[in-house]
């Protein structure tokens, strides 16, 4: 067969993939091929798009449109294409912080610019392809017929090729704080209402709305994550799905009126992503969602640095102390309160003496920085009463002492991480934002957690919703102008915007380990956050708990090792060793791994991997070029494989491995934990069993023969 013939049959198949029954087609793939897009205008003037992968279809014919708000012409069919253009880009850009050094943004783009015929509106439709997926973003240019508009509802389908297996959790506007539910995408209605569970604030919307960023695997091998990436003065998505056709469509967190988004030319949507592989690893690797981000907006970047932290806040989540300093106050006045006059109950967690401890034991083991959580006044009515001035965040309660507390942290090198719980108490907290924050500048605080815990205020106000984009953003950008670094939780879940903003150092955002003192996490949970929850940005998921029965009477689903190891696989520039002083030092030997391993990253390698399942990460530390392997199980004990052929091939390396004992069990047996040290070089092998709910993690370093003496050599 020759070469031009080998080309026609292409094309024809392309035409016979894509090209069927419509009246306008643009194809594009990715760099390497193996990712192909295809764009048309059906017969009623419809955009639709479709994607494939290594030539199986991963995203049918999927419409792509708009309902606006008092508008008898939608942008929904209509349309004309004016100009479609191609370009290829090709950058490498250094992060701040992150999972490797440098980040290759390698895509093909295709500018396809629409008008409305009826409405002489115009809207671009901008797709950019990479070898692991697909970006697209709606443009609205500034032009005669279009100022204003408000959006009912965003319509990009999604749809899939069949009744695909899903982790999926609840669509809501107002908490990710769910457990997630593996089924397939026709048994969502049914498990709906037992995956939605109790929360301060929540709201979901449908019986088969799930949010996203959505991990799904389909009876043929693929792995396809659709999220979003850049969402900026804009209503975060969710995805709606039709369970017969096996359709997604977007659906934007309302307003409290129920519109969706109030935009003004030039405007744009966030990127919708959909990330595709036939290796679930791959998707772990996918840079999309940052390379569709903006390159940095903070010039000196230079006060922005990895945390590694301990904190006052364990014993309040299990119940062993609290926030508020006392219990004779049904209400709280700011300004009026005096808790001078009032009886403390106790149990203040946030007292100088208590906040000193932390201090000396974050210095004693090499912590960056201390958090403290009700240190100020107003936890005593703090959330579930609508209260519009809940806390000013600068009066500290009468026993702590914020003076001697700078001293005493400054004295000893730790750094202090402010909280500021807003109750979701919105105005207010921008109504206070400069003298928070310039409190911390005064008293040399780097950091801020930040908190949004009950409804809304402005009443009716969801989480989710465009107003409240702006307000996390806000935050964060004004956070910059102090450079201050920001980790908020309860917030809308990440979308990159880190790449733009590095200041957002972590977000919650999800199920954290909080949860493990309220009932419980699944054990596989760890197994699936990174696939979803982490598609967006780092996640603040306070690991390292030790004492696995707490003090609530609450389990910890996990063994100790897992615990070890989500230091690598939950990848955030900001760790916390969330358990008592105490309990580390109940196993100092274990709490030497949370001790020694790296914050931040030259590369990352996703070694093995499987949703709900297991996954494995190696990493390479940026500063020390040491290697940290991190291993999490889900609820059945497995026996896995580290081929060490990522290290230097001419040198002899010691490592130590922490794991999971052969009757270890998150539920009956999780503190049965052993640690070994054996030579590795890069021939080495390693056959490691992880327990149900379990996992290892493994420390890696160059070493001579002095140190590797009486070490056996792992074959
Ligand atoms: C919820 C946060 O996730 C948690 O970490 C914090 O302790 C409480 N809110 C109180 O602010
Ligand atoms: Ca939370």
């Amino acid at each position: 067969m020759n070469l031009t013939i080998m080309n026609l049959r292409a094309s024809y198949l392309i035409l016979f993939l894509f090209g069927f029954g419509t009246v306008f087609g643009q194809e594009i793939k990715s760099p390497n091929g193996e990712m192909q897009l295809a764009f048309s205008l059906d017969a009623a003037g419809a955009p639709t798009y479709q994607l494939n992968f290594k030539n199986k279809p991963v995203i049918k014919s999927s419409r792509l449109g708009f309902d606006l708000k008092n508008d008898s012409t939608d942008l929904i069919q209509g349309f004309q294409i004016i100009n479609s253009s191609e370009n290829t880009f090709d950058e490498t850009w250094t992060p701040v912080w992150g999972e490797e050094s440098e980040i290759r943004d390698h895509h093909q783009e295709l500018l396809v610019e629409l008008i409305h015929q009826a409405s002489k509106r115009k809207m671009n439709i901008r797709f950019r392809l990479f070898d692991t997926g697909l970006g697209f973003r709606y443009e609205f240019p500034v032009q005669e017929n279009m100022g204003h508009f408000v959006i009912t509802e965003e319509l990009s389908q999604f749809a899939m090729t069949g009744d695909h297996t899903a982790f999926w959790i609840p669509g809501d506007y107002d908490t990710q704080e769910y457990d997630y539910t593996e089924s397939k995408l026709s048994e969502i209605r049914g498990l709906m209402e037992t995956a939605i569970t109790p929360n301060a604030s929540q709201t979901p919307f449908s019986e088969t709305g799930v949010q996203t960023s959505l991990m799904m695997k389909s009876t043929d091998g693929l792995y396809i994550n659709i999220h979003e990436a850049a969402l900026i003065d804009y209503p975060a998505m969710h995805l709606e799905l039709d369970d017969r056709a096996m359709v997604f469509q977007s659906h934007l967190t309302p307003d409290a009126q129920g519109d969706k988004g109030y935009l003004y030319t030039p405007a744009q949507s966030p990127w919708r992503t959909v990330i595709v592989s036939d290796q679930a690893a791959e998707i772990l690797a996918s840079r999309i969602t940052y390379n569709l981000n903006e390159p940095s907006k903070i010039e000196n970047t230079s006060w922005i640095k990895p945390m590694k932290y301990v904190g006052v806040w364990w014993e309040m989540i299990t119940g062993q102390s609290s926030w508020s300093y006392t219990d004779e106050l049904k209400a709280v006045k700011l300004g009026e309160t005096d808790f001078s006059q009032v009886k403390p109950n106790g149990t203040h967690g946030a007292s100088t003496e208590n906040v000193k401890k932390y201090i000396d034991f974050a210095a004693e083991h090499g912590f960056d920085g201390v958090l403290v959580e009700g240190w100020n006044e107003g936890w005593e009515d703090w959330f579930g009463n609508s209260k519009d001035y809940v806390f000013d965040f600068v009066t500290p309660y009468p026993d702590f002492d914020l003076d001697g507390i700078t001293a005493y942290a400054k004295e000893k090198g730790v750094q202090m991480i402010m909280h500021h719980e807003t109750s979701s108490s919105v105005r207010n907290y921008e109504r206070h934002l400069d003298e928070a924050y310039q409190l911390m500048k005064d008293y040399g605080y780097p950091a801020v957690k930040s908190g949004y815990v009950g409804d809304m205020l402005p009443r009716g106000e969801y989480h989710y919703s465009q107003w409240l984009v702006n307000h996390y953003q806000y935050a964060v950008e004004k956070a910059a102008e102090y450079q201050i670094m920001v980790n908020a939780h309860e917030a809308v879940r990440p979308t990159g915007v880190a790449r733009t903003w590095p200041n957002l150092i972590a977000n919650e955002s999800a199920r954290g380990t909080e949860y493990q003192a309220f009932g419980g996490n699944k054990a596989n949970h760890v197994t699936i956050l990174p696939f979803t929850r982490q598609i967006g940005g780092p996640m603040d998921y306070t690991p390292g708990v030790f004492e696995m029965d707490v003090f609530n009477g609450s389990h910890v689903n996990s063994t100790l090792a897992n615990q070890l190891a989500l230091y690598v696989t939950m990848y955030s520039p900001l760790q916390m060793a969330a358990d008592y002083p105490e309990n580390y030092m109940r196993f100092p030997d274990a709490f030497q791994f949370i001790k020694d391993v790296a914050l931040d990253w030259e590369k990352s390698l996703y070694l093995e991997a499987e949703p709900g399942y297991y996954l494995t990460i190696a990493r390479k530390a940026k500063d020390t070029g040491e290697w940290f392997v991190g291993n999490v199980n889900g609820f059945e004990g497995r026996t896995g494989e580290v081929k060490f052929d990522f290290l230097d091939a001419d040198k002899t390396y010691l490592a130590e491995i922490y794991s999971d004992k052969a009757d270890a069990h998150y539920k009956t047996n999780p503190q049965a934990y052993e640690i070994r040290r054996v030579a590795v070089d890069a021939n080495s092998v390693l056959k490691q069993f992880s327990a149900p709910g379990g996992g290892y993690a493994i420390r890696i370093r160059e070493a001579g023969k002095e140190e590797l003496k009486g070490v056996k050599k792992l074959k």
